[in-house]
Order: C-alpha cells, then sequence, then structure tokens
C-alpha cells in the first residue's frame, strides 16, 4: 500500500523529501509565506495551500500519517486543564484538530529544543497532554544533526506518535541509532566563488580582523565567522558547523562567512549544511537564507522516516 502523508508548515519541504523517498505520497501542503510557497513549487511542483488557520480539517484529504515542524509558541495557562482547549489560538492547535479530525495512522513533529523548557515545562506539557487526549501515544527525543552524517551542531526536538487504536505499539518505536560524521565542512565549502552577491561589507570585514588579532587566532582553510559584531564573533573552525538558523535572513553579518576567501557562505553551501541534494533549487538572497535557516535537516528526517515507515508496515 503506498501511504499518503501531509507537509504542513512545509517551508522547504525536507519532511516530503524523506517521506517521499520511503514511497510515500503527499496530499496536502501547507505554508503562509509567499517566499516559501514559491520555492516550494519550484521543487515539488505544486503551489502549498497557505495560512493553515484558516483551513477546514475536514478539507483536507485523508492521510496515513501527519509531518508538521510547527513553529513554538506559548499556551495561556492560568486555571485550565491543560489539554487541547487550551492550545487554542496557537499554531499548535492546528496540528491537534486535524490529528483530532483525520486520524492518520501516525505523526511526526520537529521543533526547537527550546521547547522543552519553554514557559517552564508548560508548553510541552501541554502539548504532550493533548496529544494523549485526541488517541495518541508518542516518544521524543532531542537529536543532533552531527551524529546524523551532518555537519551541523544543530539540535531538535523530535516527536513520533501513533493512534491508540491503531494495534502498533509505540514503545516498538527506536530512534535512529547515531552514524560516524564522514562529511564536513571541507566537504561543502567551495574554493573557487566569485560572485560579488557573497562579498562581506566592509563593517564585517573590519570586525573579523579586529577580532582576529586582538584574540590572536589561527584561521584555517575552512574556519567559519558566526554572529559577527563590534565586540564579539564567534569562530567556528573543526568540522561541524553551528547551527544555521532564520536570522541569516537579517541581512548585516547573519550569514556565516568563510574567513580565508573573504565571503558569506554561499546559499547552496548553506542547504549542504542542511543535508539538502544538490538538485533542490533555491533562489538567492535573504529570502532564501531565512528558508533554509528555518528548515529541518533531511537526512535527519529520512532516518527517522524511516523507523516510522517500519513501525507502521505499510506494505
Ligand atoms: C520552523 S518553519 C518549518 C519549516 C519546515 N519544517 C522545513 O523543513 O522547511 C515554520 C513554517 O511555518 C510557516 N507558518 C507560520 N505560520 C503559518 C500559518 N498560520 N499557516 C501555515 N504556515 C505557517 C512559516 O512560514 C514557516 O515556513
Amino acid at each position: 500500500m503506498q501511504f499518503k502523508f501531509i507537509d504542513l508548515f512545509c517551508g522547504l519541504g525536507g519532511f516530503r523529501i524523506a517521506f517521499e523517498k520511503m514511497g510515500g505520497k503527499c496530499v496536502f501542503s501547507s505554508d503562509i509565506d509567499e517566499h516559501v510557497q514559491k520555492t516550494y513549487k519550484l521543487n515539488f511542483g505544486e503551489q502549498p495551500y497557505g495560512d493553515i488557520t484558516k483551513i477546514n480539517a475536514k478539507d483536507i484529504p485523508n492521510h496515513d500519517i501527519l509531518c508538521a515542524g510547527f513553529p513554538c509558541q506559548p499556551f495561556s495557562t492560568a486555571g485550565r486543564r491543560l489539554g487541547f482547549e487550551d492550545t487554542r489560538g496557537t499554531l499548535f492547535f492546528d496540528v491537534a484538530r486535524i490529528l483530532k479530525e483525520k486520524k492518520p495512522i501516525g505523526f511526526i513533529l520537529e521543533n526547537v529544543k527550546g521547547l522543552t523548557n519553554h514557559d517552564k515545562g508548560n508548553t510541552l506539557n501541554i502539548i504532550l497532554n493533548t496529544l494523549n487526549e485526541i488517541g495518541y501515544d508518542y516518544k521524543y527525543k532531542i537529536l543532533n544533526a552531527k551524529n546524523y552524517n551532518v555537519p551541523q551542531n544543530r539540535e531538535r526536538w523530535y516527536c513520533i506518535g501513533v493512534r491508540k487504536n491503531s494495534n502498533i505499539n509505540i514503545e516498538d518505536f527506536i530512534f535512529p541509532e547515531e552514524v560516524k560524521l564522514t562529511k564536513t565542512l571541507s566537504n561543502i565549502i567551495e574554493n573557487n566563488i566569485t560572485s560579488s552577491d557573497y562579498k562581506i561589507s566592509s563593517t564585517c570585514k573590519k570586525n573579523v580582523e579586529t577580532y582576529i588579532k586582538k584574540n590572536n587566532i589561527n584561521i584555517a582553510p575552512y574556519t567559519l565567522a558566526y554572529d559577527i559584531r563590534p565586540s564579539r564573533c564567534h569562530f567556528v573552525t573543526g568540522d561541524i558547523s553551528n547551527c544555521l538558523t532564520a536570522k541569516m535572513g537579517t541581512g548585516g553579518c547573519n550569514v556565516a562567512v568563510v574567513i580565508k576567501q573573504n565571503r558569506k557562505l554561499t546559499e547552496r553551501e548553506c542547504l549542504r549544511i542542511m543535508g539538502f541534494p544538490d538538485n533542490y533549487k533555491i533562489g538567492k538572497g535573504y529570502q532564501a537564507y531565512k528558508q533554509i535557516g528555518n528548515s529541518v535537516v533531511v537526512p535527519v528526517i529520512c532516518k527517522l522516516a524511516e523507523k516510522l515507515i517500519d513501525l507502521c508496515d505499510f506494505d
């Protein structure tokens, strides 16, 4: 049986790449951002639906797996039961109401590591209570991309769930084993980028140089500088990139700099640091950097998808 899945808060479609690779068919996608929608259409030939809060769950096609990397928002909890009804007005509510209405066999959710202690743990508690209340068992874990052969120090919360009455035991789900890192920044960073699009500003250059001199830092071919400010700068000399974030899309000195080459990382290099294949099509500039920083890491989702599909035994 070919399984069907939906791609909520789809962004660049990292979930879609992974679940299509497992033989799944995407039957619905949604993202409110028109720039994101363009990139998605370019790659998958389909324009995602817009604002999920405006979509009636009954209008979403039946599916077996729901995928969602939903934005993390606080719940207002004073004097409440701390379940489904209390999630109203947040984007998690939209995930929950779709699960409640469509009852797919399983789901995979992704979020920042900070979700676990957000609002002193309240946010996660309410999410878990809600999943239980609407009929799902779940398991969650923080995984770091660098342990799945992607050279980025990116910790994310992953939650896998199965419908309580589906005859599938969530206890049988085992998070993927860590693998050795063989792909490093030196395999990703190019040496012949000449385009002026990636030139760094004179202020940025001056800040980096001053910082290097003052702190007597040795610069290797692939040393990257992040978070460049007049008073601080963070260097990574080694195989693994710092976490790429959506802040890259805010301009200024927010895209990491390849110091030896006096330039910013390209969109393609950033996509590689997120584990995207080189045939993925992406635009240029701030919007592209933002989309990349917001994305899931494809090889991590591939490993999780494999385990989830195995557990659900669709074929
Ligand atoms: C953290 S990103 C998830 C990215 C995605 N998982 C990926 O791999 O690229 C959250 C996404 O939710 C989208 N979003 C925010 N509010 C939304 C809404 N009301 N309806 C649909 N999408 C929304 C944003 O545009 C953003 O692309």
